[in-house]
């Protein structure tokens, strides 16, 4: 979609929502929604969902203040999309390609129930060990936010193999007060310290040192129960078998140079995708699709 399409669907665009396409941080395209319960912002560079709202409370998503907003380098908050690789990977950018890249505006649809979908496309640059494949990303913002990242192999004669995940930053009061729950029982690989193998034995995870942990096999759904904000977000996915936790507490805080000191306070990241032993095998032609839906509700 061209910007002046953009501006035309401006002019056509009904009471309740709207959606502008403006200049963010770092003069870096935004497009900016409103329907008449929530707002949220999406960057074009790596398709990246920089805030969510529901009108009257606090935002939903985690933005450091320190982020940088400058092309070919990852957003720190929001929620990262992550494709085609999870982690690093020797000589090339760490979590794959698809968030430092700009992706194109393709459809805005105001939907039946009052909600606004944006979606975004962006072909596979081409870099060794990956034919071409095709991600389609779909933002539905609504009283919840609904992401849908569609791949698609494009080649005739070679399986794609990939990871995805969308690797969210959840505003929170205080993390040393969470609790998450759904992962008892499931395995995780644990990347504090070296990869150790266990398995969750706490009903409600909490946190107190740095957590970053992969659990994989599970498509449960998780809750982040937040006394402070005194709310419950909820994560629910479909066709994500890993879930990953990660906080950074301090030393890795004050490690990371677009990350404040203190910020590992208000924030924890609950991601969503297929990554390490979960990683997706598409066959040539086909199309596999991730979507994650997030909500809160008050306690
Ligand atoms: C998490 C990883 O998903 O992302 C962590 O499990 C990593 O190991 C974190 O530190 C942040 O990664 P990045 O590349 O955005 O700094």
């Amino acid at each position: 979609m061209t910007t002046e399409q953009l501006s035309d669907w401006s002019k056509r665009q009904p009471a309740s929502g709207a959606v502008h396409l403006v200049k963010g941080h770092g003069g870096l395209p935004l497009v900016r929604v409103e329907t008449a319960t929530s707002t949220a912002e999406i960057y074009l560079q790596g398709a990246h969902v920089s805030h969510f709202q529901i009108k009257g409370q606090e935002p939903m998503l985690f933005m450091s203040g320190k982020s940088r907003f400058e092309p070919n380098i990852p957003i720190r908050g929001g929620i990262p999309l992550i494709l085609p690789w999870f982690g690093p990977r020797e000589g090339l950018a760490a979590h794959g390609w698809a968030r430092n890249k700009a992706w194109d505006l393709q459809t805005i649809t105001p939907e039946q129930d009052g909600s606004i979908s944006v979606s975004f496309v962006l072909e596979s640059p081409g870099i060794s060990g990956f034919g071409p494949f095709k991600s389609e990303y779909a933002v539905n913002v609504g009283t919840a936010l609904s992401l849908e990242l569609r791949v698609t192999n494009q080649a005739t004669d070679q399986d794609l193999v990939f990871e995805n995940c969308l690797h969210t930053y959840f505003v929170v009061k205080e993390a040393a007060d969470l609790a998450v729950a759904g992962l008892k029982g499931t395995r995780y690989l644990d990347k504090v310290g070296g990869i150790t193998e266990r398995t969750e034995t706490a009903e409600f995870i909490t946190i107190s040192s740095e957590v970053d942990r992969v659990y994989y096999d599970t498509a449960a759904r998780v809750e982040i129960i937040d006394p402070g904000l005194k709310r419950i977000i909820r994560v629910e996915k479909l066709n994500s078998q890993s879930t990953v936790v990660w906080n950074p507490w301090i030393a890795k805080a004050k490690a990371m140079p677009d990350f404040g000191d203190e910020e590992y306070h208000g924030m924890v990241c609950v991601e969503s995708g297929n990554v390490g032993p979960n990683r997706l095998t598409l066959a040539p032609g086909k199309t596999e699709t991730l979507k994650v839906r997030l909500s809160f509700t008050g306690i």
